[in-house]
C-alpha cells in the first residue's frame, strides 16, 4: 500500500463496541494515508461495521450494499477506484458469503482482525481478488491496534475492556460472532484511559460484550474485577464520570453493587438486560437467573444508590411465549420501574439453539406484544423524566446543539439536556436547571458557576 493521501468512509451499525471499533479502524488506516471522510460518494475505502444480532440488522448490509454498488459503479465511470469492506459481526457470521452474495464486496474482516487491515488491503491490491478474513487469531488484537488518538474536543469517550460472552443464551448470536470472553488487562485499560483523559476527555464509557465478567490480570498479577478497575480508573485526575455497558445479572457481585454506592464517579445508570420476566422463559434462554433474582439484585442495588437509573433490555416472542409468560414480563417491568429500555422481537438468529425450536411465535402475536411493552416502557421514561423538573443537574455539555446558541449534554442518568450557553462550555460540567420535559430529552438553564454544584444527593 502507498502512502499516497486516500479517503475513507465508515458506516457504523449496531452496539457501542462496534462504534469504538470503527474509531479504531481509523486509527488503523491512518498511518497509510486515509483519511476519514463524511461522504461516500467521495471514498476510495468505504467500510461496513456490521451488527447481526438480529436478522433485521443483518439484511441491512445487504441493501446499503446495493447502494454501494451504484456509487462504486459510478466513480469507476470517473475513472475511480472505489474498495468496499465489510467489517463486523455479520463479516465474522458470513465470511464469504457476502463476497458471492453481494459481487462487490473486496475485504471481509472479522472483528478480531482489524489491525491487520493495512495488510490485507495490500494482499487485496497485489491480488485485485476478495480477501476474507475471519480468524480468531492468537496474538491480541489490542497490543496491535495503535494508539487511541484524540478525537476533536469531544469530552466523552468509549473503551473496550473486554470482548466476547460464554454465557451462550439460547437466542443470541454474540458467542459465535465475538467467540469467547476476554479481558485486557488493567495496565492496557489504564494506559488507554490516562490517554484519553490527558486529551480532555471527562467521562469514559468502558464497554464490552459482558463487562461486568471483566476479569483482567492486574499490574500486581492478580485477577482484578470490574469493581476493582473502576475504583482504580475513578482515580485518574481530570476524569469526572465514569460508565459500564452491557451487564448480565450474574456477574453483578457484591464488590460492584458496592462501587455504585462508593465511588462518586461511577454514574447512577445501569444497563442490566433482563430479556424476560418468565422464569420457564429465563431457562429456555439459558439466563440463569429468575425474575425474583432480578428484583432482588436491584433492590440490593437501590439499596446503595437509590437514586439509581435503570435501563434493560427485553426480548418478547421468545419461542414458547405464552400470554402468561408475556404478562409476568409486564409484572417485572411495572416491579422494576425503568428510566427506559430497549425491546425487541424475538428474532431467529441461524446456528443458535432456540432458532431450532418448533414453538416460534407468530409475528402478529409478536408484534402485538411489542406495541404493550413499549407504550409500558415509554409511560415509565416520561414519568422517570418529569421527577426532573425544577431540578438542578451536574451536565457535562458534549457539543453543539441544532438550535443557535445551543448545548447538549449528558445528566448523571444519561438523560439528553439542551441548554443554551457559550460553545467555550464545552467540555466542561455545569449546574443546570431543568424547565422542560421532553419526550426523549430534558431543556434547562445553565446556572452561573459560581452557584453552588448539586451533590449526588440532590433527588433523593
Ligand atoms: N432476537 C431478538 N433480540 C435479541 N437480542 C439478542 N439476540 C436477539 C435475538 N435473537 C437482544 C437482547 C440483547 C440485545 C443486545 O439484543 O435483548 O440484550
Ligand atoms: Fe448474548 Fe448477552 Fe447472553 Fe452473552 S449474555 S449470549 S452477549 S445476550
Amino acid at each position: 500500500m502507498t502512502k499516497e493521501r486516500k479517503t475513507l468512509h465508515i458506516k457504523t451499525f449496531g452496539c457501542q463496541m462496534n462504534v469504538y471499533d470503527s474509531e479504531r479502524m481509523v486509527d488503523v488506516l491512518a498511518p497509510i494515508g486515509f483519511e476519514l471522510n463524511a461522504d461516500a460518494h467521495d471514498a476510495d475505502l468505504i467500510v461496513l461495521n456490521t451488527c447481526h444480532i438480529r436478522e433485521k440488522a443483518a439484511e441491512k448490509v445487504y441493501s446499503e450494499l446495493g447502494r454501494l454498488r451504484q456509487i462504486k459503479d459510478a466513480r469507476a465511470r470517473d475513472g475511480k477506484e472505489t474498495l468496499i469492506a465489510v467489517a463486523g459481526c455479520v463479516a465474522q457470521a458470513e465470511g464469504a458469503e457476502i463476497v458471492a452474495r453481494s459481487g462487490i464486496v473486496d475485504l471481509v474482516i472479522g472483528p478480531q482482525s482489524y489491525q491487520r487491515l493495512p495488510q490485507l488491503l495490500e494482499e487485496q491490491a497485489k491480488t485485485r481478488k476478495p480477501v476474507v478474513e475471519t480468524e480468531f487469531p492468537a496474538e491480541g488484537k489490542f497490543e496491535q491496534l495503535p494508539k487511541n488518538r484524540a478525537r476533536g474536543r469531544a469530552p466523552t469517550a468509549f473503551l473496550t475492556i473486554q470482548e466476547g460472552c460464554d454465557k451462550f443464551c439460547t437466542f443470541c448470536v454474540v458467542p459465535y460472532t465475538r467467540g469467547a470472553e476476554f479481558s485486557r488487562p488493567v495496565g492496557q485499560v489504564e494506559a488507554e484511559a490516562q490517554a484519553l483523559v490527558g486529551s480532555g476527555v471527562k467521562e469514559l464509557t468502558l464497554l464490552g460484550q459482558n463487562v461486568n465478567a471483566y476479569h483482567g490480570e492486574g499490574p500486581d498479577g492478580e485477577v482484578w474485577s470490574l469493581a476493582r478497575l473502576l475504583g482504580h480508573l475513578a482515580r485518574i485526575d481530570g476524569l469526572e464520570r465514569l460508565r459500564y455497558t452491557t451487564s448480565h445479572p450474574r456477574d453483578m457481585d457484591v464488590g460492584l453493587i458496592a462501587a455504585h454506592r462508593d465511588i462518586e464517579e461511577l454514574m447512577p445508570y445501569l444497563h442490566l438486560p433482563f430479556q424476560s420476566g418468565s422464569d420457564r422463559i429465563l431457562k429456555a434462554m439459558n439466563r440463569k437467573h429468575t425474575a425474583g433474582d432480578y428484583v432482588e439484585l436491584v433492590a440490593k442495588i437501590r439499596e446503595g444508590r437509590p437514586d439509581m437509573a435503570l435501563s434493560t433490555d427485553v426480548i418478547v416472542g421468545f419461542p414458547g411465549e405464552s400470554d402468561a409468560d408475556f404478562e409476568a414480563t409486564l409484572a417485572l417491568v411495572n416491579e422494576i420501574g425503568f428510566a427506559q429500555a430497549y425491546s425487541f422481537k424475538y428474532s431467529s438468529r441461524p446456528g443458535t439453539p432456540a432458532a431450532l425450536a418448533e414453538d416460534q411465535v407468530p409475528d402478529a402475536v409478536k408484534s402485538e406484544r411489542l406495541q404493550r411493552l413499549q407504550a409500558l416502557i415509554e409511560r415509565q421514561k416520561s414519568s422517570f423524566n418529569a421527577g426532573f423538573m425544577n431540578v438542578t443537574m451536574p451536565i457535562l455539555l458534549e457539543r453543539k446543539g441544532r438550535k443557535p446558541g445551543q448545548l447538549v449534554g449528558r445528566s448523571p442518568y444519561l438523560q439528553p439536556v439542551h441548554a443554551m450557553g457559550d460553545e467555550d462550555l464545552i467540555g466542561t460540567i455545569a449546574p443546570v436547571e431543568i424547565n422542560g420535559i421532553g419526550a426523549n430529552s430534558l431543556d434547562g438553564d445553565i446556572l452561573r458557576l459560581a452557584q453552588s454544584l448539586p451533590g449526588r444527593d440532590q433527588r433523593i
